[in-house]
């Protein structure tokens, strides 16, 4: 079965809007882009177009290629300061520049990427904050086929700060004994045939191969490659005819990290 991550995103989708025309200011968010990156000027302009279809006000700060950390801070602080905006993003990967620098001066009540090491330590210990975006989308992915994660054994591939590492702290929090593997690991075979669930976000274009995978896991691919042209997973589409359920690329997670980013956003607004 391939979950239809395109259609769940868009029921969330349809959710925010109705939260939003229910809330009697316009939540406003702000996404910084650093340089002109084709793949990151076509993820921001998606997340602003969303944002404004379910009827978020959302500004895209554009600064050029060549701005230094001290730029990019002055418009971080400046969007905190400002109170007609809940929810700030910064367009990752800053290439030359200090990312970790810029994420810690984003208001913590702002982040809606939930990438301040506030909101990073607060999920870790179970306390409610900003989650990032596309680990909360692929646990709502594994959640439309199974409900209670309960005891299920969990491989995560990857170990990045955006994706690996908080979805391994989400599985555990749902219960899962969560194994995770990443560019050391030995035997990634052997650790995948005990998976009840696989996350792998790995940047490896068909990574995770048919025999690998135990019969009905459930299996969400993270992956966004370009080979020849075509947008590829890290997971082979073989696999399909193992697994119980597994998300496609594209129509997986990709429309789900922006659909929990407008849902953060809107939390990130209640709450200021
Ligand atoms: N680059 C790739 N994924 C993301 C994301 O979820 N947020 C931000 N800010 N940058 C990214």
């Amino acid at each position: 079965m391939l979950i239809d991550g395109k259609a769940i995103a868009a029921s969330i989708r349809s959710k925010v809007a109705d939260e939003v025309s229910s809330l009697d200011y316009v939540p406003g968010l702000a996404v910084v882009l650093v340089g002109d990156d084709p793949a990151s000027n076509i993820y921001v302009r998606n997340k602003t177009k969303f944002a404004q279809e379910v009827g978020i006000d959302s500004y895209l700060h554009y600064l050029p290629a060549g701005s230094t950390v001290n730029e990019v801070l002055e418009e971080v602080w400046s969007l905190n300061a400002d109170p007609t905006i809940h929810g700030i993003l910064v367009q990752l990967p800053l290439r030359g520049l200090d990312a970790q620098k810029v994420i810690e001066a984003i208001d913590p009540k702002k982040d809606v990427d939930g990438f301040h090491p506030l909101n990073a330590g607060r999920m870790m210990i179970g306390l409610p904050g900003l989650r990032p975006c596309t680990p909360v989308g692929c646990i709502k992915l594994i959640k439309t086929v199974q409900q209670d994660l309960t005891g299920m054994n969990a491989l995560v591939i990857g170990a990045s700060n955006i994706v690996g590492k908080p979805m391994a702290q989400l599985l555990l929090a749902e219960n899962c004994t969560v194994m995770h593997a990443h560019i050391h690991t030995k035997n990634l075979p052997i650790l995948a045939r005990q998976a009840d669930i696989i996350v792998v976000a790995a940047g490896v274009p068909g990574l995770v191969q048919q025999d690998w995978v135990k019969p009905g896991a459930i299996v969400i691919d993270v992956g966004i490659n370009r080979v020849e042209g075509n947008i590829v997973g890290d997971v082979d589409p073989a696999v399909q005819k193992v697994a119980g359920a597994m998300t496609p690329v594209p129509g997986g997670v990709g429309p789900m990290t922006i659909a929990c980013l407008l849902e953060n956003t809107v939390h990130a607004a209640k709450n200021s």
